[in-house]
């Protein structure tokens, strides 16, 4: 007799391969992951399975099996205290693909922002935890494509990155109730716009994810995925650093790391990741850092003038293929939470003890023409 279901509705099998089910650790819009002994092993492993609901054709879903073996097999490669390990795949009757992963002990980054947002300090290992991760995937070619607060792990030891390895399903993808799978809330600009995911895409990500770690909301909030993908594609996000009593070179960071054209951005996401970690260490009282020149501030609206052409195209689109279905398990949280945030965990002038370090916020372009 099957176990009970789990939260998703569906039974649980009693085993998967050599791995024996022990119950059920949660679900997202890919599938669910269930907690597994391997018995040869002799240690406790978290197994993902695909949704059985989705609409693919034989051939569409051979070729998405394919592409998840491919993806596998590199990220089975990466090797990193900040990264969930990918130990096994494999194929089940009545299952389907499954990948077997480190089991990790720990709330996820969403739950731990649920509670309120993180401290400075703690903001800041976060930044040094997943830009050490994200560069070791990006020296090996290997981009995330879904980095969200969902897919990070907070383990004893540090934080870790999930989901390396999982090759997505194109979002125009839908499940057999005709909703559409994903959420694009942390989803690069381009990559709405163009599904174009490179490592530029992941630094949006990732830049995202840690603004909502030091505000306790998200960068680009909405109800619905059409406005959220406005908000990314045509809007900036608030302010935080005032609000998360941190120095404003905070914000001027995670603007860039939230810049609209690739181009924009840091050279990589670890670039990113340790620029806002200098910045989080900075007094609030701190001088304002230098503005980019007009020459960009000129090139910068002449670009917003035609993302907002881009925009109204992008409604069209979107209107058709989004407007009708909610996007799969969109999270109750997807709005601004109303707790206003907790007090930074470390007091702000013991902050400027340490050496102001140098942080750059231009554009490269700027960088390179100073
Ligand atoms: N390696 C792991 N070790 C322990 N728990 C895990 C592991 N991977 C995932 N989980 C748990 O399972 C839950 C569901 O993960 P899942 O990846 O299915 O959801 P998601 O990240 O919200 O959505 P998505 O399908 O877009 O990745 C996570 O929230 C987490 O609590
Ligand atoms: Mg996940």
């Amino acid at each position: 007799m099957n176990p009970p279901g789990d939260a998703s509705g569906q039974p649980l099998p009693v085993a998967i391969g050599r791995y024996r089910v022990l119950g059920s650790l949660g679900h997202g819009a890919m599938g669910r992951v269930l907690r597994a002994r391997d018995p040869n092993l002799d240690r406790d492993v978290a197994v993902k399975l695909l949704r059985e609901d989705l609409k693919l054709g034989a051939a569409e879903r051979e070729s998405l099996y394919a592409r998840m073996r491919q993806e596998a097999r590199a990220c089975a490669r990466l090797s990193h205290p900040n990264i969930v390990g990918l130990y096994d795949i494999g194929e089940e009757p009545g299952v389907g693909l499954f990948l077997v992963f480190e089991y990790v002990e720990g709330p996820t980054l969403e739950q731990q922002i649920a509670a309120g947002p993180l401290g400075p300090t703690r903001a800041r290992e976060l930044c040094r935890e997943l830009g050490s991760a994200l560069g070791a995937a990006h020296r090996a070619g290997i981009v995330h494509r879904d980095i969200k607060p969902a897919n990070v792990i907070l383990a004893a030891t540090g934080a870790k990155i999930a989901d390396f390895g999982i090759a997505r399903i194109p979002g125009s993808t839908l499940t057999q109730d005709g909703r559409v799978l994903g959420t694009p809330a942390y989803s690069a600009p381009e990559a709405i716009e163009t599904g174009e995911i490179g490592p530029a895409a992941d630094q949006f990500s990732l830049a995202a994810t840690l603004y909502e770690a030091i505000a306790g909301r998200r960068a680009f909030p909405g109800d619905d995925a059409v406005t959220v993908a406005r908000h990314i594609t045509g809007s900036q996000p608030e302010p935080v650093a005032a609000r998360a009593g941190v120095d404003p070179h905070v914000d001027q960071v995670l603007a860039r790391g939230l810049a609209k054209t690739p181009g924009d951005r840091f050279a990589s996401a670890a670039d990113l990741a340790d620029a806002l970690a200098e910045a989080l260490d900075l007094s609030p009282r701190g001088p304002m850092p230098t503005l980019p020149d007009a020459r960009h501030r000129a090139h910068r609206e002449a670009r917003a003038t035609r993302r907002d052409l881009t925009v109204l195209g992008l409604g069209v689109v979107l209107g058709a293929s989004l407007t009708a279905s909610a996007f799969l398990l969109w999270p109750a949280s997807s709005g601004a939470p109303s707790a206003a945030p907790s007090p930074p965990d470390t007091p702000p002038h013991r902050r400027s003890d340490a050496p102001r370090p140098a942080v750059s916020v231009l554009p490269r372009d700027a960088d390179a023409a100073r």
